[in-house]
């Protein structure tokens, strides 16, 4: 099986480098190939998804992505933004079915800007659309002028659309890992304002009806969004659109106590996937030893679960990154007073560590 690292910009090449000697010390039998992606592709080859990158993630088991984006690249006309390397790959390998999960460590309840009863004991999975929405709508019906500005342009707009077959697909996933956890979804709308949505409302009821030993409720993003913060253990599986999905996913990250804690899965309908962190680049510490690579290494082990069959190696690692943060470890994000504050290579030892003594 191969295996494609696409380490990306910013904080990207730092945390994928300690998720790979994560990999290596599994020894398992897994190829593996890296290429340049976003930014550092664009500055290198002119485009930020070069065609040989997209055909090694296109020929791969699974892909390792870490993350892409710069300020520095702000200006440039939208199609060679790092960020349509992400969205690029999304479509092309028709990664539809995004999951994150947001898990609150027991060790973490303090690194939470929330109250610790709260988020205790929180265990939820946001299933993003990752394909369609507003992301994807066409024509996009806006004019890219050659120097990226707006200046003079009367308007600008993008248009939400979803098929039915893209809302069904979703449903079914998102009704499916219902099923192996506590058997309710919330799926969150705007369908008071928005035609898409309630559209999607009720495909989602009629998907629905293919599962009654699942309990589906409604709920609009704004209130989804209040929710959150007020009683998250009140969700069990979150399944959205991909412009709410984004938003409500960075919002749940926060509930674990560090954006630096969560990973995503990316699935298409064969399961092959793309395996990222749900933070961003970074670029502001990037460079400087001290982002948190757990977020990618636990896409390290949703990726060994997912896509290469390796159930049991995925709870290896899991088990490791519990055991560090037992041990006290925490990078910048999640230290809290009385824990040791290490590095990004240094959280990335002590999980290697961790995984040897096991
Ligand atoms: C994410 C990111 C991406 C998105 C960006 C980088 C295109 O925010 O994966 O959540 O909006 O989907
Ligand atoms: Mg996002």
């Amino acid at each position: 099986m191969n295996i494609a690292i696409l380490p990306g910009d910013g904080i990207g090449p730092e945390i994928v480098a300690e998720a790979v000697r994560v990999l290596d010390v599994l020894e398992l039998p897994f190829n593996t190939d890296s290429a340049l992606v976003g930014g550092a592709a664009y500055e290198a080859h002119g485009h930020p998804l070069p065609q040989a990158t997209l055909k090694l993630a296109q020929d791969a088991d699974a892909v390792l992505f870490g993350a892409v984006g710069d300020w520095k690249f702000d200006t440039l006309e939208r199609s060679l933004r790092p960020e349509q390397a992400i969205l690029g790959l999304r479509k092309h390998l028709q990664l539809f079915a995004n999951f994150r999960p947001a898990i609150c460590y027991p060790q973490l309840t303090h690194a939470s800007s929330l109250k610790p009863e709260l988020i205790g004991g929180l265990d939820i999975l946001i299933v993003r659309e990752l394909t369609g929405d507003i992301y994807f709508g066409q024509p996009r019906g806006r004019r890219e002028s050659p120097d990226g500005a707006f200046k003079g342009h009367p308007e600008a707009f993008d248009t939400m659309r979803y098929s039915r077959p893209e809302i069904e697909r979703i449903a079914h996933v998102a009704f499916q890992a219902a099923r192996k956890r506590s058997k309710r979804v919330t799926s969150v709308d705007k369908a008071n304002v928005l035609e898409t949505f309630q559209f999607w409302r009720d495909v989602m009821t009629e998907v629905h009806a293919e599962y009654p030993d699942i309990e589906l409720d409604h709920m609009y993003v704004d209130n989804a969004a209040m929710q959150l913060v007020k009683a998250p253990k009140k969700f069990d599986v979150l399944v959205t659109g991909n412009m709410f999905g984004d938003i409500l996913s960075d919002e749940a990250a926060m509930l674990t106590g560090s954006i630096g804690m969560l990973p995503s899965a990316s699935l298409n309908s064969e399961n092959r996937g793309l395996y990222e962190p749900s933070h961003g680049s970074a670029p502001d510490i990037a460079g400087k030893n001290i982002a948190n690579p757990l977020a990618t290494i636990l896409s390290l082990a949703m990726m060994l679960r997912f896509s290469l069959n390796q159930a049991e190696a995925a709870l290896r690692v899991e088990a490791a990154v519990v055991k560090v943060l037992e041990a006290g470890l925490r990078t910048a994000d999640i230290w809290s007073e009385g824990t040791q504050r290490v590095g990004t290579r240094e959280m990335g030892s002590a999980v290697v560590a961790a995984l040897k003594a096991a």
